[in-house]
């Protein structure tokens, strides 16, 4: 085995070989309010689902190269309210290009022309083209170093009707394929290569 101290030695390569190992990440595309009300949206890949009781989920936004929060933490922090939206292969374009750095308060949803569609339990939207969406509010905001750890309580959750199986309430796992992000800056994956394993009685 290779050791790597990612506390000394190889603490500048942290990211890439921790981002390299942990794979695929699911990608939370975070929707939130800027203070002019504009919407400003963001992916995410810190991020997964911690619980059921409470419904928990947590994303990290890094903070910027000169210590400021990124736009998503500083508007979590003011209005106490997100929208996760998951994104599949058909919305992974429109993903990546409100990953880009725009000044505070311009707003993704409208620079990329992605419509939104109202949210029922929290006043930011939710992003309409999306297969679904966790309306969800902050329960804390952590800083551990550069990372904010954003904990939110899922208080709703909107679902494209064909990923839903009303008769048995189960999400569709056959038909939902949401993106899945892999190591290095441009790297995803597909999720529709399923198997199951049994597991002991
Ligand atoms: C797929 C993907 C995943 C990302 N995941 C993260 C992440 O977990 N944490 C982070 O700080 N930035 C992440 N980024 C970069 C942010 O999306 C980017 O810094 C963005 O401009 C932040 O926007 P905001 O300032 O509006 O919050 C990711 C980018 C992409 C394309």
């Amino acid at each position: 085995m290779i050791e790597l101290d990612l506390l000394t030695t190889h603490a500048d390569m942290a990211y890439s070989i921790l981002t390299g190992l942990v794979t695929p990440r699911p990608i939370a595309w975070v929707t939130t309010l800027n203070e002019d009300g504009s919407v400003n949206a963001a992916p995410f890949s810190f991020f997964n689902v911690f619980g059921a009781e409470p419904p928990l989920v947590i994303f990290a936004p890094g903070d910027r190269g000169d210590g400021s929060p990124k736009d998503t933490a500083r508007n979590c922090r003011r209005t106490g309210e997100f929208v996760v939206n998951l994104v599949d292969a058909a919305l992974g374009e429109a993903m990546v290009r409100t990953a880009a750095s725009l000044p505070y308060g311009t707003s993704e949803t409208e620079q990329g022309k992605l419509a939104t569609a109202a949210s029922r339990t929290v006043s930011v939207p939710r992003i309409k083209a999306a297969p679904a969406a966790l309306e969800c509010h902050v329960h804390s905001i952590q800083q551990i170093g550069e990372n904010r750890l954003v904990l939110g309580i899922v208080n709703r959750v909107q679902v494209r009707k064909a990923f839903f199986d009303e008769k048995r309430q189960r999400i569709r796992g056959e038909k939902f394929h949401p993106l899945g992000r892999m190591g290095g800056p441009d790297g995803y994956c597909r999720t529709d290569g399923l198997f199951e394993m049994k597991r002991p009685e």
